[in-house]
């Protein structure tokens, strides 16, 4: 309580040393007054491999930092991460985290931890709000760089070709963050390429099961297909099994460029099966901690924490594959 509440009379501009003076004795270093910290974290699921490492990272990260963790797995569903989020509040939490599932619909909760005085981290998704510091920090990968970074791979592979190329979308879940963000670095990285064509884009919902159903009626439908944009692991790994089904060879007949990098997608480049990959890394765990201990110690922190990400060939994934840690 007096985490949050020293939380709150920072916010409130009120001078430090005057709040101490008032309680009779300083906090502990890291703002905590019982020494320990309280963090209400809502998950977004279980979706894909990303998430599993993700969870497990913050899950792990809580217990090293000696943070009482109340872990809410939403399982995909935005009404499930808000009444998380408001049984969190009503509990008195000294921190809420949330890897939102989509952008859009949070006003009335984070208003309401706003007005509790409970300070909120985004972690890896971010949200579109109209209140005021509704948040102190968004620690996450930078989606539009990576949807870039894959879009100019694919002008590169292409580069000097002018017959069209015939490119299908796995995209993430509809109005989920890195789904908007990559659709938009891709389609930016590639519009001056003529030659490049999105034939047909539909959501997978992020889950290999998704891919590979979307990636059914794609072949179905196109029969001409010659790369495959998935905006994770788990859809290009459902694309590969419908690939496969459909009599042709991923990585061959039919290219595939995705998003995260965890060891399924890096054995699947490693062996041929994609071409491309670009990290997303899930392992914020430690860096949420770290944002939280200071908040509630009155530390000021960066509104915006960018997780660097790296790009792999094949080659490149070899090479790190022994010692990829997720
Ligand atoms: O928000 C991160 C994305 O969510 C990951 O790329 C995807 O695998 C996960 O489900």
């Amino acid at each position: 309580m007096r985490k949050r509440a020293l939380f709150a009379a920072l916010s409130l501009g009120v001078a430090i040393a005057t709040a101490l003076a008032a309680c009779g004795s300083g906090p502990a270093p890291d703002g905590a007054g019982d020494g320990t910290i309280t963090m209400g974290f809502s998950q977004v699921g279980a979706e894909s491999g990303w998430r599993t490492a993700n969870t497990k990272s913050v899950q792990e990260a809580a217990s090293a930092a000696g943070v009482d963790l109340k872990f809410s797995d939403a399982n995909g569903k935005q009404e499930n991460q808000i009444s998380a989020l408001r049984s969190f509040i009503q509990q008195g939490v000294d921190v809420l985290a949330f890897s939102p599932v989509v952008r859009t619909g949070w006003d009335a909760v984070l208003l309401e931890a706003k007005n509790a005085g409970i300070p909120v981290i985004l972690t890896d998704r971010a949200v579109d709000t109209t209140v005021p510091d509704a948040y102190v920090s968004f620690l996450g990968a930078d989606f539009v760089d990576e949807g870039r970074r894959a879009g100019q791979w694919v002008v590169e592979e292409y580069a000097g070709q002018a017959e069209p190329v015939n490119i299908v979308i796995l995209e993430g879940t509809t109005g989920a963050d890195p789904a908007i963000d990559r659709n938009t670095g891709f389609e930016e990285a590639i519009s001056a390429s003529p030659n490049l064509n999105v034939i047909a884009s539909q959501t997978g919902d992020f889950t290999r099961s998704g891919g590979k159903q979307v990636m059914e009626a794609f072949l179905k439908a196109h029969p001409d297909i010659d790369l495959v944009f998935a905006q994770n692991d788990d859809m290009g790994l459902g694309a590969v099994e419908a690939i496969q089904a459909a009599g042709k060879t991923p990585g061959q007949d039919i290219k595939i460029v995705a998003v995260d990098a965890t060891s399924d997608g890096m054995r699947a480049l490693a062996d041929g099966k994609f071409n491309f990959l670009v990290e997303c890394n899930p392992l914020l765990g430690p860096q949420l901690m770290d944002l939280a201990e200071k908040v509630l110690a009155g530390e000021p922190v960066p509104a915006r924490v960018v997780v660097p990400d790296e790009t792999f060939t094949t080659q490149q994934a070899i090479e790190a594959l022994p010692n990829r840690q997720y």
